[in-house]
C-alpha cells in the first residue's frame, strides 16, 4: 500500500501465473506448455530477425502476420488481430467489448485471468456454475447480460463445447458480443472460425503459446467481423501501437506456415493424452473427458493438495487450485511426453502403493 497509488490499484486482486521454477531437472507439468517446442522453421525465421534492422520500429499492424492468419483460416484480413500474447488481446477486448451496464458472464470455473480484467477495467460481471458434469450448459446464460465470454475447450477442465452449442450461444445472445477463447482448441475440438461469417456478435481469440509451442514469443490473435477488429484496433493504438516486436511477427509467420510440424506436435500430444489418462483410469483416478492439452483428475481416495506434494518431492510439478471449494480436490496435469507422463504414472504407483 502506498499513498502514491491510484484508486483502483488498491481494489485490484491480480491474476497468478503458474510457477517457473528455476530448478533444472523438473518434470514440469503445471503451465500447460507443448513439450514438443517450436518449429525449426518459425526458429529460423526469428534468429533471421536478428540483424540492424531492429534498430527500426516493427510494421505497427503486424500486416504480414495478418495475411498469413487469415489465409491459413480463409478469412478476409480485416477478420483478423494480432497482439502479445492471447493475454493482451483479452486485455484489450474486455473494455472494447465487453464493458456494458449489464454484467459479463462467464462460468464460475474457468480461466481465473477473466474476473481479473474485469477489477481492472471496472466492468460488472456474474459468474454462471458449471453444470454437475463440469460443463457450460447454454441454457444457465438465459438472462440479461452485456457480452459472454468462455474458453472452449474451457480451462482448468479441458471439457469441449461441440459448434453447435458455440451457435446456440450467438443465436440466443444475438444483442451482445460472445468471445470464445480457443487457447487449446487445436488439441481436439472445432473452432468457430467457422462461424464467424454469419455472427457479427462472434470474437474468436486463439493463442500461439500452445499448439505452436511458443509461449515464450507472446502472440496471440482474435478473428471477427471488421466491426469487432476495429474496437480492438481503437483500444491497442490507445495503449501500445507496436504489441509485437520485429522477431515475434517473424517467428509466428513462420509457426503457421509450418503446418507438417504443427500437426505431428499437436497429434502426438493428442495421443499421450488418451494413453496418459487410461492408465490415470488404471489408478483409479477420475478424468474430465479432455479436448485440450492437460487433464483434470481427481482421486477418490486421496487429498490434491497432498498429491501435488508428493508429486513435487519426486520432482513432478503439477497444477493445483485451491478454490473454489467444488473443484480444490482436482489436479490439472499438463500432458508432457510419452517419456515425462510415464515418469508420473510410475511416481502416482509409488505414492498409491
Ligand atoms: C483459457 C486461456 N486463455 C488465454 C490464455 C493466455 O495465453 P497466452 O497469453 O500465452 O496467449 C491461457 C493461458 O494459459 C488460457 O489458459
Amino acid at each position: 500500500m502506498s499513498q502514491f497509488w491510484s484508486k483502483i490499484v488498491h481494489t485490484l486482486t491480480p491474476y497468478v501465473p503458474g510457477e517457473q521454477p528455476k530448478l533444472t531437472n523438473l518434470i514440469k507439468l503445471n503451465t500447460n506448455e507443448n513439450p514438443y517446442g517450436p518449429s525449426p522453421k518459425a526458429l529460423a525465421a526469428m534468429q533471421a530477425q536478428i540483424a540492424d534492422t531492429l534498430k527500426l520500429y516493427p510494421d505497427a499492424a503486424s500486416t504480414p502476420l495478418l495475411q498469413t492468419i487469415a489465409q491459413h483460416y480463409g478469412v478476409p484480413v480485416d477478420h483478423v488481430f494480432v497482439g502479445n500474447g492471447s493475454d493482451e488481446v483479452l486485455a484489450l477486448l474486455f473494455p472494447a467489448l465487453l464493458k456494458h451496464d449489464a454484467p459479463l458472464l462467464f462460468p464460475d470455473i474457468t480461466y481465473s485471468f477473466y474476473p481479473v480484467y474485469c477489477g481492472l477495467y471496472e466492468i460488472n460481471y456474474q459468474t454462471v456454475p458449471l453444470n454437475a458434469r463440469f460443463e457450460i450448459d447454454v441454457a444457465d446464460y438465459d438472462r440479461p447480460c452485456g457480452g459472454i465470454i468462455f474458453p472452449n475447450p474451457n480451462a482448468p477442465t479441458g471439457v469441449g463445447l461441440p459448434l453447435a452449442t458455440i451457435e446456440e450461444f450467438l443465436k440466443r445472445h444475438a444483442d451482445c458480443v460472445v468471445v470464445v477463447d480457443e487457447a487449446y482448441i487445436d488439441f481436439g475440438g472445432a473452432t468457430a472460425v467457422t462461424l464467424v461469417a454469419n455472427y457479427p456478435n462472434l470474437l474468436v481469440v486463439q493463442t500461439l503459446s500452445k499448439s505452436r509451442s511458443l509461449a515464450g514469443l507472446r502472440v496471440g490473435l482474435a478473428i471477427g467481423q471488421p466491426h469487432l477488429i476495429e474496437a480492438l484496433v481503437r483500444v491497442k493504438d490507445s495503449f501500445n501501437s507496436y504489441p509485437l516486436d520485429r522477431v515475434a511477427q517473424a517467428g509466428a509467420v513462420a509457426a503457421f506456415e509450418d503446418v507438417a510440424w504443427f500437426d505431428e506436435t499437436r497429434n502426438k500430444v493428442i495421443t499421450t493424452r488418451e494413453w496418459f489418462t487410461n492408465e490415470l483410469a488404471q489408478l483409479g483416478f477420475e478424468t474430465l473427458p479432455s479436448q485440450a492439452n492437460f487433464v483434470f483428475t481427481r482421486h477418490p481416495q486421496r487429498d490434491a493438495a497432498e498429491l501435488a506434494a508428493l508429486l513435487r518431492e519426486r520432482s513432478i510439478i503439477v497444477r493445483h487450485f485451491k478454490r473454489p471449494e467444488r473443484i480444490a480436490q482436482f489436479l490439472r496435469i499438463t500432458i508432457g511426453t510419452p517419456e515425462e507422463c510415464a515418469a508420473l504414472v510410475t511416481a502416482l504407483k509409488e505414492i498409491l502403493a
